[in-house]
């Protein structure tokens, strides 16, 4: 495998001068493989899945089937049945967050322990279920390079406490959080567990199996999938008691004019016509990565990460968030340079055909904690090379003098 046979696969790769894609924790770069099989399905096999009865349908339903099982095994969980498909992360994270109460007792004087590094996603939604039953917002608080000490988790993590959730991956420091400890710490006090793997599941090996998390949520769109399907993966025991998030078509057992009895899992969590395409999109995104390797990803991004790192110290006033080991960034570069606002530098870039975010990356109060407003994000995945990352220092090195210091 090599970055060239990769970029092969991507259309803005395969153009003539394609821009810097750096904005690869925002959404990844879809490969024909994943293009093609979302086609097929609308193509091929384009029918309202798990309704009708007719042949065309059931090849609808069978795909969608299908994807499922693919999920469920790249990401290790036992039964099919425990992967409800949403339409991302955030998604998921609200079903959870809406449904958790009725299979699980929270109450004034519990509490409910996320970290300050959360995306809003896995933060506004706790706040909700917090202002709901009275159980508290407990934050575990890492050092200012993200890292989580041993001490923190078990000061945090209580008796009282009934949810502990958080991201694998921090979506501005990029550093993978201390996820064994702190599942078994909450396993410890019976909490339950739930895992934001948004910038994760495209980057490592993820096994829900081994992590032993309650819930783990991710999005198809920072993994090659197509944007609008997403992941909840949610333990059977859990999944049977919640109660559905959304009511309507498809989820339901029986209905009479007063009242309903809903479907077996997963498909009590899944109202409305589903997202066939996306899923079959999704299912091949799983199979190209698969392919592709996690030891290839990891080392690309670690070489690219590495680099980028070892040049950007030259740059004057330039502050690095978050680890100075690059492999601790999962491709994730979070900076400032001094005098100059996060805007003005990534239009700068811009100008240069060189794509970032900048902004606070849905993240305030990460931000509140380290002290800025907003920062640059540069985020590499597997398919960008060296010579992406000598444009990205060239453009970079030239933004203090373009604003006139
Ligand atoms: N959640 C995505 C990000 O961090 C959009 O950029």
């Amino acid at each position: 495998m090599t970055v060239n046979t990769i970029r092969r696969d991507f259309e803005l790769f395969r153009s003539v001068d394609p821009p810097v894609y750096f904005d690869n924790s925002a959404t990844t770069q879809k490969p024909d493989y994943v293009i093609k099989a979302c086609e097929d399905f609308y193509r091929s096999s384009n029918a309202n899945p798990l309704r009708g009865l007719y042949d065309l349908a059931i090849d609808a339903t069978d795909r969608y089937e299908d994807a499922r099982k693919t999920v469920a095994s790249f990401i290790g969980a036992g039964d099919p049945c425990e992967i409800v498909f949403t339409r991302n992360t955030t998604e998921s994270l609200n079903l959870i967050s809406e449904c958790i109460a009725s299979a699980v007792e929270i109450k004034e004087g519990d509490n409910i322990v996320v970290t300050v590094s959360e995306h809003h996603s896995n933060l506004l939604p706790w706040q909700r279920l917090s202002k709901r039953t009275g159980a508290k917002l407990v934050f575990i608080e890492p050092d200012i390079t993200g890292l989580i000490s041993d001490e923190e988790i078990d000061k945090k993590i209580t008796e009282r406490t009934r949810i502990v959730s958080f991201a694998h991956v921090s979506n501005v420091w990029g550093r993978e959080n201390p996820v064994m400890k702190m599942i078994s710490a909450a396993k410890t006090v019976g909490a339950v567990t739930v895992i934001d793997g948004a910038q994760a599941v495209a980057h490592m090996d993820v096994d829900v199996n081994a992590l032993g998390c309650d819930f783990y949520a991710f999005s198809g769109h920072k993994m090659l999938a197509p944007m609008g399907i997403g992941v909840m993966y949610g333990k059977k025991a859990y999944l049977k008691k919640m109660d559905p998030y959304m009511l309507g078509g498809e989820m339901i057992e029986y209905v009479t004019r007063e009242d309903a009895t809903f479907a077996e899992i997963p498909h009590k969590f899944e109202a409305g016509t589903v997202n066939a395409g996306g899923a079959s999109g999704l299912a091949a995104a799983c199979r190209y990565i698969s392919k592709t390797g996690f030891n290839y990803i990891r080392d690309q991004e670690t070489r690219v990460t590495e680099f980028l790192m070892k040049e950007m110290y030259w740059i004057q006033g330039i502050k690095i968030y978050g680890s100075n080991d690059p492999s601790e960034h999962h491709g994730i570069i979070s900076f400032n340079i001094k005098d100059c606002h996060p805007h003005d530098v990534a239009s700068i870039l811009n100008a240069d055909h060189i794509c970032v975010r900048a902004g606070h990356h849905c993240a305030q109060p990460l931000m509140q904690y380290m002290g800025i407003g907003s920062c640059v994000r540069a985020s590499v995945y597997a398919y960008n090379t060296l010579d992406e990352a000598q444009r990205f220092i060239d453009s970079l090195s030239r933004v203090r003098k373009v604003l006139g210091y």
